[in-house]
């Protein structure tokens, strides 16, 4: 057993772990951080993304030891209290998410992607969650919220007619035939 020390959304723990230890099965087994999924078994599917000192990483292709001493936030620690963060707001608003199994993984990609582009265009969502697979394909909604999200973080108020200052059309209409089961609140 190798012993490491790490802060995960926000708490610091050591524990021991074996070297083999996934971060991903330390997370889930050892603190309980279940929020954070497995879909694969093959590093593909990116259910299990977390930031691992601010950047996306699959935990699924991370060792516990490789953690030890860095700052670690799953999708239970991007919330502020009772506040969502704006990508969990948006994913909610704009029915980003069908079965939700992929959503822990595509908010942490989509927050990553933010990061370093405020303001991107739906090739690059796109683009910046290539990574992450929606087994409902529910993309379209997906694209949806992260630009929504996006204008939110922007400050961006013309976001709610459907467009911003740059031209960029902006996803005022959630595509209910992408999310057939939802019924939009009126
Ligand atoms: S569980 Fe990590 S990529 Fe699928
Ligand atoms: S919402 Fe079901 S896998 Fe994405």
């Amino acid at each position: 057993m190798t012993p490491i020390t790490v802060r995960v959304d926000g708490a610091a723990y050591t524990d021991d772990v074996e070297p083999r230890t996934l971060l991903v099965h330390y997370l889930r087994e050892q603190l309980g951080k279940v929020g954070t999924v497995v879909g694969c078994d093959t590093s593909n599917c990116g259910a299990c993304t977390v930031h691992l000192d601010g950047e996306a990483v699959k935990s699924c292709t991370v060792l516990a030891v490789q953690a030890d001493g860095c700052e670690v936030t799953t999708i239970e620690g991007v919330a502020r209290g009772a506040v969502l963060h704006p990508v969990q707001k948006a994913f909610h608003e704009m029915h980003g998410l069908q079965c939700g199994y992929c959503t822990p993984g595509m908010i942490m990609a989509s927050i990553d992607l933010l990061k370093d582009n405020p303001d991107p265009s739906e090739d690059e969502v796109r683009e910046g969650i290539e990574g992450n697979l929606c087994r409902c394909t529910g993309y379209q909604n997906i694209v949806r919220a992260v630009q929504h999200a996006a204008a939110e973080m922007r400050g961006d108020t013309s976001a709610s007619n459907g467009h911003s200052g740059n031209g960029h059309v902006r996803p005022a209409v959630v595509d209910t035939a992408a999310a057939p089961h939802v019924a939009v609140q009126a």
